[in-house]
Formats: C-alpha cells, structure tokens, sequence
C-alpha cells in the first residue's frame, strides 16, 4: 500500500468531485496519509514575523490555540502581536475545518473540532523523555484526555519559508502493530481509571480503550528495536503542502522540519463510513472484549 493517497486542490474551499470524496475517505480510513502537494497555506505579509522560534514562550514547543475557549497557549508575545499571532492560528482552524467538510461531508455533522497548534520550533529538538519523543514511531493518545474512542484526525500544513520539507516516518498498520505490543501490555487495574481522574490527572475517566492507546503509544516509542527495525517509510512533506491523517491509527514520527501548523478534530466511531477499521473495532476484535462502558462513551459505536 502507497503511505500517500494524493489529492489535487489548490484551496482549502475547493470543491471536490463525488469520486474524489470517495477516494479520499476510503484511503483514510484505510490508514493512508491523504497528502495535497498544491495546497498551501499562505501567510500575509503582516504575518511573516510569526515565522520566527521566538515566537514561542519557550517551555513548549508548541503554541496552541482553543477556538472553543478563545485561549492561546505557549507564546512569548503579547498585546497587539499576541492578538495577531491568535488571529492567525485561528484563520488555519478555520481553513482547515473548510477542507475536511468539503473533502469529508459524511463527517460534518460529527465533527468536533480540537487544539490547533502552531509549531515554529525545529522538530529535531529533542525532549528529554521518550514519551514525549515525536521522532519515534508512535500512534496519537492523550494522557490526560481521554477520548472514549473518538478517532483523532490531524490536519499539517508545512509553512516553511525556506522550502524546507517536514520530514516523517510512517509505520506498519495499526493492526500489526496492535497485534506485535498487545501481548506486553497489562490490562487496566480496577479502580485506576477512577483514581486517575480524582486526582486530576486525567480530565474525565479514562477508558479502556484509552489505557490501551496510551499503552501501545508508550510501548511502540521505549522499543529501539521496534524504531530501527520495523518497516518503515521515510516521507518528506515539503513546504507548501498539507496533508491529513488519522494520527491514533496511523504510526508515524517527525524527524525534521520547521514551521508548521496543525488541527486536530475528532470524529465518533459511528460517524466513519467503515467503523470495523478504526483502532476501536481493532483492539475490541484482538482483545475479544468492548473497551468503552456505557459511562465513558463519547460517540463510540455504542453510543448510536
Ligand atoms: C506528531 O504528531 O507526532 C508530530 C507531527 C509533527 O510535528 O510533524
Ligand atoms: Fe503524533
């Protein structure tokens, strides 16, 4: 299988032909990068000065944005240039939710749009822990955010000025990779996801399909092994593209590259077109077990 399914589409409001649609929501939810080698996302001349590292507070890598909460995140600036510096995240967000409605209608009543992150620091910066290495192959779960089995579906747009590429690698399928690091993973303890959010390190009760993402995040990235040895692809998005992918199914790492921004939507299991492949239904099968209680579900299959 091509780790790319390349779509034409010069605007994040084109309009894309039924067959097109089609093509792109099954090579999605098949785990492929849908990659779109002629959109860019261009930036004003006003803008410009946000290409800079310094734009960022410095103890995150990333400035994030909550259009729900108006909240921005991670920044040094503030006053007016802060204000823009928002304006301009906030204008990705909106660009990008333009795409995947029109890419994606059968998502549109679902969709649930998340953070949205501006990324001018080096990816090849490393972290001081593995698990917040993104440079090794790992799939997408959140620590503190359980998700109740939503997909999480992630929208790149490279903005460097100096046409340098953002480099990634892609790994093997989910369910190979579900099938290599099930076996080393312990299940859930009774009353750990209660605990958890009583403390509050996880905002709301995390789930077992959520213990089981984290896991196999956990998991795929401590194993150098599984880093070095595992098939692989190496993909260089250069600057000027976008491309968008279901980082909770598909393994992947960024190896290099500057100046990036990212939205990320999440979409219930019965919101897919074929729900049978997404990490839910994957693990459920493997496991021979449901992984969300009635309690935890967020647009899980049940929940329909
Ligand atoms: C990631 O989602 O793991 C990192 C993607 C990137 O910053 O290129
Ligand atoms: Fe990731």
């Amino acid at each position: 299988m091509d780790p790319l399914e390349n779509i034409d589409g010069e605007r994040f409001d084109a309009v894309f032909s039924e067959v097109v649609r089609d093509r792109a929501l099954h090579a999605l939810e098949g785990g492929q990068v849908l990659f779109f080698p002629r959109l860019a996302f261009p930036l004003g001349t006003d803008e410009r000065p946000f290409l800079d590292p310094r734009c960022s507070d410095g103890r995150a890598k990333n400035i994030s944005y909550d259009a729900s909460s108006g909240q921005l995140k991670g920044t040094a600036l503030t006053g007016h240039e802060r204000e823009r510096l928002q304006a301009m995240v906030a204008r990705f967000a909106q660009s990008a939710r333009t795409l995947v409605e029109g890419l994606l209608p059968d998502y549109a009543p679902h969709l649930r749009p998340g953070r949205t992150s501006y990324r001018p620091v080096e990816a090849k910066e490393r972290p001081s822990s593995y698990r917040k290495d993104d440079s090794r192959l790992h799939v997408d779960a959140f620590p503190s955010r359980p998700n109740g089995g939503q997909r999480i579906l992630r929208v790149f747009s490279n903005v460097n000025p100096d046409g340098r590429g953002r480099v990634w690698r892609l790994g093997e399928p989910f369910e190979t990779c579900a099938r290599r690091f099930l076996p080393t993973i312990r299940p859930l303890l009774p009353g750990q996801s209660w605990l958890l959010a009583a403390c509050g390190l996880t905002a709301g009760r995390r789930s077992a399909y959520d213990h089981y993402m984290l896991a196999l995040h956990n998991a795929m990235k401590a194993d150098d092994y599984f880093q070095q040895h595992c098939p692989q692809y190496e993909v260089t998005f250069p600057a000027g593209t976008t491309w968008m992918v279901f980082t909770d199914q598909v393994p992947h790492a960024a190896m290099a590259g500057q100046y990036l921004f990212e939205q990320t939507f999440h979409v219930p299991v019965q919101g897919l077109r074929e729900p049978a492949r997404a990490p839910l239904s994957v693990l459920e099968r493997l496991l021979q077990r449901p992984l969300i209680a009635a309690r935890d579900q967020k647009g899980s299959i049940r929940a329909s």
